[in-house]
């Protein structure tokens, strides 16, 4: 029986689940133990801060809902959707626009307008035009391209926050054969990611703003182009060089102007901004957002009241001779 000391219990973990038969599998959960028990040393974990990071992780699941997805907002204030965001950003095939974060407000509901519509229902604000063309790296037009809106409302809040049923103040478009796009909404404002659950709790208690600079999300996409995932963010907004999420890049900064003679629509402010499409690779098939629909994410939704069940048939057969006493009944197969 060996001991463990606290630098040969990393090997035994990988030693274990060197059995791991998908590769990438392997690799990923390879480094996850290697770092998580680097850490763990670096800090000198005691058994009280361990235990705080199980509730703290036990609250952040507690928060996720179908409207709710508190992992993705421990994720975004960490920085890690904006790392995993750049380092996929950095393997399209060509120049193209650059990518932010999808963020948690995204929703697969999300209903369809015609060309020039005004995506909010209450436009208190001011009501702002969104223009431009969606091309390809080289400015070739894409015609019919999907163009996905989504922002706060005039108050500063997503149509979610307010519940799952109020869907306001997003919407889906398409280019025209030129690949124009044009959209009606209103100025959108900076805000306070939600502050209210544990995330909330973690970044205040570091004492960080907990502000994100106005913006607009898009995801735009067209058969055989990487699809885009991006936001604009308005120009002069006092949050641009610290988002809380570390979403904000520079080359997509908007600037509203008055009376821009290029706006197909008169008399309102406007945004002009080109997107320009990279070509999709095979792996960019595969490689999925940095986010999601917290209804998809969130699936049964946690609900289930089953204490402990079996293991499968299989894996206890394979655990060798039935073994008799007060424990037997957990490793065994119905
Ligand atoms: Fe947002």
């Amino acid at each position: 029986m060996r001991a463990y000391t606290p630098l040969t219990i990393t090997d035994a973990v990988l030693e274990q689940m060197a059995s791991t038969p998908d590769p990438r599998m392997k690799e990923v959960m390879e480094a996850a133990v290697r770092h998580l028990h680097a850490f763990a040393r670096e800090v000198n974990l005691t058994p009280a801060e361990w235990i705080k990071g199980i509730e703290f992780m036990t609250k952040v699941g507690q928060a996720c809902t179908p409207a709710r997805q508190e992992f993705i907002l421990l994720s975004d204030t960490l920085g890690l959707s904006a790392l995993v965001n750049i380092m996929h950003d950095k393997t399209k095939l060509e120049e193209a626009t650059s990518a932010s974060l999808l963020g948690p407000f995204f929703r697969e509901n999300t209903p369809t307008f015609a060309s020039g519509a005004q995506i909010a229902k209450k436009t208190e604000g001011v009501e702002v035009v969104l223009f431009g063309r969606v091309t390809n790296a080289h400015g070739a037009p894409l015609p019919n391209a999907q163009v996905t809106v989504w922002q706060t409302a005039a108050d500063g809040r997503y149509d979610i926050q307010n519940g799952i049923e109020e869907i306001d103040c997003r919407g889906i478009f398409r280019t025209d054969a030129d690949g124009n796009y044009l959209i009606q909404t209103v100025r959108p404002l900076g805000y306070f990611i939600p502050l209210d659950g544990p995330v909330g709790q973690m970044v205040m208690s570091q004492k960080r703003h907990g502000m994100r600079p106005a913006h607009i999300h898009f995801l735009i996409s067209a058969p055989n182009y990487r699809e885009l995932v991006t936001a604009l963010y308005l120009a002069g907004d006092a949050h641009l060089e610290d988002d809380v999420v570390f979403g904000a890049s520079g080359d997509l900064v908007a600037e509203v102007k008055d009376g821009d003679p290029a706006c197909p629509i008169k008399g309102l402010p406007s945004i002009h901004f080109d997107f320009n499409l990279a070509r999709e690779s095979e792996d960019d098939k595969r490689a999925g957002r940095v986010g999601a629909d917290p209804a998809a994410v969130t699936a049964g939704n946690g609900q289930t009241t089953k204490p402990y069940g079996a293991p499968p048939a299989e894996i206890a057969d394979a655990a060798g001779p039935k073994k008799s006493g007060i424990f037997s009944g957990l490793f065994r197969g119905r």
